[in-house]
């Protein structure tokens, strides 16, 4: 485990974490607290302020917090040591006379842990209350002016543009762009890292990396399970809005982006936004024609049951929320004009994977085939693994052993080993580090946000004026629906990825 020597890369903060009671916050935000304490980026000088609405005490929340660490290996007295810091303030985030009592603690906590008066105020809580949380914050003094106050969101943000925009301006009326981290913890999986390492560290990648030598490219979100217990919040969102609109777009921004003059949160998000406003929003009929949706159904592997979306606890029995898309997105400028950028994500899939596989052009001609018939070459692709391994292969034609001239593809392969996987930070341990040091770079812009969102909309738009009459439209374990695969087959390609049950 890396350990940070002497003190000074220690952080100085005080979180506010609304939400403290809540799921995310004891599954995610406690544990990467403590790994950043383990590591030394906590020491002295923090204090951490859970509040949610339930009447607990200081010892009840530490021993919640305590809990939380199960995985975790740590002495006992390291344990008490970092949850001593931890407060518990019962709070309703929707009354004012709440956040008098909630600023006398922060100061107070200010003063004993000389905080410095920086503030991180995590909100792990329903969006709904997000624009009243920040105006409170102001209209109560909570914020300091004399440390910095950052704030930081989680996902959804928004349902649409409209309502996206709508909690802009709540949130902006507090804070300024740059002290809102929104996040989307696929950032937090090292992938700007990986995709900029892989693109701008290498020189036959990167000069090749445009639509006069790449035919397509191809982005997988596949997911192994299904709804489970957040099927109350699938059901109004669906996997449109749920994976399309924010992480998917991230990743296919980071392949697309113009390399950024450094690598400053400044210098990337401003190749982000670019290559964003470049990106064609389709018309109704565009969208219709260039997305597909899908609903898994029952199935039974390997003698057991999976039981389909509709079976879930708190779904409608005649749902017509989709669980998978596939589509096509274009950045219409010079580097990828022309190169399709197939999209899917579906729940219940034959296999939890996330990857990239960039498909190159075909040679201009090919002299094997001439030499026999039956020798096709395949084409050159690029996978950068994303998840559950990180890594990437290169498929190039080699020749086979033997007399004659036949080929046969070649994976080049590299993945990081599963320990040196398991020893990388979590995502929310980096992106929470990232925040304390003022490092943007994983988070969202609304530049961003707002396009992708003025995207997904054309979209659901579309869906929502045409109900499906196929859904259930996937088998649980398959690899979505077939109208996916003739997405692509329309325009003579396949996808590269597919998977069997395990
Ligand atoms: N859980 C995850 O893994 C996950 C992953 C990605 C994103 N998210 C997002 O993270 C946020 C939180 O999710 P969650 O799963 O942690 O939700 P959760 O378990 O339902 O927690 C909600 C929290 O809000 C508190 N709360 C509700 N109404 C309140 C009020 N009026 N005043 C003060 N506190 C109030 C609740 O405590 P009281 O009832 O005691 O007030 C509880 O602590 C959501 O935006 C979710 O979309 C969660």
């Amino acid at each position: 485990m890396e350990v940070v020597s002497g003190m000074q890369n220690e952080k100085v903060a005080l979180f506010i974490i609304f939400g403290g009671s809540g799921d995310l916050a004891r599954r995610k935000l406690y544990p990467s607290l403590f790994r950043l304490y383990q590591k030394g980026y906590l020491s002295r000088h923090f204090a951490v302020i859970g509040t949610a609405r339930r009447p607990w005490e200081n010892d009840y929340y530490r021993q919640i917090v305590v809990d939380s660490l199960n995985d975790i290996q740590a002495t006992d007295e390291q344990i008490a040591e970092f949850a001593g810091h931890f407060y518990y303030q019962s709070h309703d985030v929707t009354n004012a006379a709440h956040y008098t009592v909630l600023k006398k603690l922060a100061d107070t906590l200010d003063q004993k842990y000389q905080l410095q008066h920086n503030r991180i105020y995590y909100l792990a809580m329903s969006p709904n209350f997000f624009g009243t949380i920040a105006k409170h914050l102001k209209s109560e003094q909570i914020l300091t002016t004399a440390g910095f106050n950052r704030l930081i969101i989680e996902k959804p943000f928004g349902h649409d543009y409209e309502s996206a925009a709508e909690l802009n301006q709540q949130i902006r009326a507090s804070f300024e762009e740059d002290q809102i981290y929104r996040i989307d913890h696929y950032l937090g999986k090292e992938m700007v890292q990986n995709i900029a390492a892989i693109r701008f560290g290498n020189n036959i990648i990167e000069s090749l990396w445009n639509n006069r030598y790449i035919d397509n490219i191809q982005i997988t979100l596949s997911e192994a399970l299904g709804v489970e217990e957040r099927a109350g919040y699938y059901e109004s969102a669906g996997a449109m809005r749920d994976m399309v609109q924010n992480h998917i777009s991230q990743i296919a921004t980071l392949l697309a982006m113009e390399p950024p003059v450094s690598f400053s949160a400044r210098d990337i998000r401003h190749e982000k936004i670019k290559v964003l406003r470049s990106l064609h929003i389709d018309t109704p009929e565009e969208a219709q024609h260039n997305f597909v949706r899908g609903q898994y159904g029952p199935a039974v592997i390997d003698g057991q049951r999976l039981e389909g979306y509709r079976e879930a606890n708190n779904v409608a029995s005649d749902s017509k929320t989709e669980t998978y898309v596939a589509g096509k997105m274009e950045f219409e400028n010079y580097r990828w004009a022309g190169v399709p950028f197939y999209v899917r994500t579906g729940k219940r899939l034959a296999k939890k994977e996330t990857r990239v596989d960039i498909v190159y052009k075909q040679l201009p001609t090919n002299i094997f085939k001439a030499a026999q018939d039956d020798n096709k070459l395949g084409h050159n692709i690029l996978t950068i693994f994303i998840e559950p391994t990180e890594g990437f292969s290169l498929r190039v034609n080699a020749k086979r052993l033997g007399q004659g001239f036949a080929t046969r593809p070649v994976d080049l392969n590299f993945r990081h080993s599963a320990a040196a996987t398991g020893n990388s930070p979590e995502a929310y341990e980096r992106l929470l580090l990232d925040a304390m040091n003022g490092d943007s770079t994983n988070f969202t812009h609304w530049d961003e946000l707002s396009q992708t969102w003025k995207f997904a909309d054309v979209v659901e738009k579309v869906w929502s004026e045409n109900t499906p009459t196929d859904f259930p439209n996937y088998a649980s374990g398959s690899m979505g629906p077939k109208a996916a695969d003739e997405l692509l087959a329309r325009d003579g390609r396949h996808w590269i990825f597919s998977a069997q049950p395990k």
